[in-house]
């Protein structure tokens, strides 16, 4: 399928990067979000993370200009009807993405293809829940999505093999990698990294060490480019705790609990960058 226009749902981190190298590969991208705030401000990121490739010499000057321009944006799910391709988003929280969906699909032309960036919640499930789980999948981006090369497509039981070439396609086209994922809880990267986030912080927890010396020791002592609590700031700890989640029942195996002190760390508010605290002091 010939795929130009795409829809975001969803205008924070993801979402942003998301819209960001869609529009420099070429494609049309009507970004939507509940708050006017919230494009107005993924808008100025997109703006500002251009003009750092354009600085560095990785994008020209005349292709962040153009990509810049195919950016639009809405408040509207309704406006996502003329879209091929919608990418939702929105926060990691299922019944949030179920209410985007019965939302936005009365709009969507019986072509258009419906994907989710969620990085652990059953695309089987969403998919259930849509007209379309044969045109449903999983397009899972990596943060910050600019400089990360991975995609995970995860295919629902229900998606066709058409709609996945398609999205094989879209991946190729963005210069990106594809990796090939089945649905099961938190895909190939996330069921990997984030029990491994978990296990830093129960580290932290039982006073085996401290933040500088566990991120320390990461980065010095295995080469990861960050440490990972401070990783875990970077992806949000609330995004972090829901995917422990949804591995501890999806998998029912103790070794997925998500460790107290990151849920006493989420229930203070302190989610990481985005809230200016978590295992590090922003402010
Ligand atoms: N947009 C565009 N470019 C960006 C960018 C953005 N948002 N953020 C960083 N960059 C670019 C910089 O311009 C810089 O480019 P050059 O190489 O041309 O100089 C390059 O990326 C490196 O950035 P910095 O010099 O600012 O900083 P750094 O060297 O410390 O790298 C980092 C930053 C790329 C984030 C690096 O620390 C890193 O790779 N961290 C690990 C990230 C990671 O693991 N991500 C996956 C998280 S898991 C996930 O996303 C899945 C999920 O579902 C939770």
């Amino acid at each position: 399928m010939d795929i130009q226009k795409i829809g975001v749902v969803g205008a924070g981190q993801m979402g942003n990067g998301i819209a960001h190298v869609m529009a420099l590969a070429g494609y049309d991208v009507l970004l939507n979000d509940i708050s006017q705030d919230a494009l107005d401000n993924a808008v100025a990121l997109i703006d500002k993370n251009l003009t750092r490739q354009v600085s560095r010499g990785k994008v020209e000057q005349a292709d962040k200009d153009a990509a810049m321009a195919r950016i639009a944006t809405t408040l509207s799910l309704a406006d996502l009807g003329k879209t091929d391709l919608v990418v939702e988003a929105a926060t990691e929280r299922e019944d949030v993405k179920h209410q985007i969906f019965e939302k936005l699909l009365p709009h969507l032309q019986p072509h258009t293809i419906l994907t989710s960036n969620t990085s652990s919640i059953s695309i089987t499930r969403l998919a259930s829940r849509t007209d379309r789980p044969e045109r449903f999948m999983g397009f899972h981006f990596m943060n910050p999505v600019p400089v990360m090369q991975l995609v995970e497509l995860i295919r629902g039981i229900a998606t066709d093999q058409e709609t996945y070439q398609s999205c094989l396609a879209v991946v190729e086209k963005l210069g990106k990698t594809a990796a090939s994922a089945e649905d099961f809880p938190a895909f190939i990267v996330n069921r990997i990294l984030m029990p491994m986030i978990n296990e830093a912080v129960y580290t932290l927890y039982e006073g085996v060490g401290n933040v500088k010396s566990i991120d320390e020791s990461m980065k010095l002592g295995a080469n990861h480019p960050m440490g990972p609590l401070e990783l875990a700031d970077f992806i949000g700890l609330d995004t972090c705790l829901a995917i422990m989640n949804v591995l501890h029942d999806g998998l029912a195996d103790t070794k997925y609990r998500p460790c107290p002190l990151l849920t006493k760390y989420v229930e203070a508010g302190w989610l990481g960058r985005k809230s200016q605290r978590g295992f590090y002091d922003y402010r």
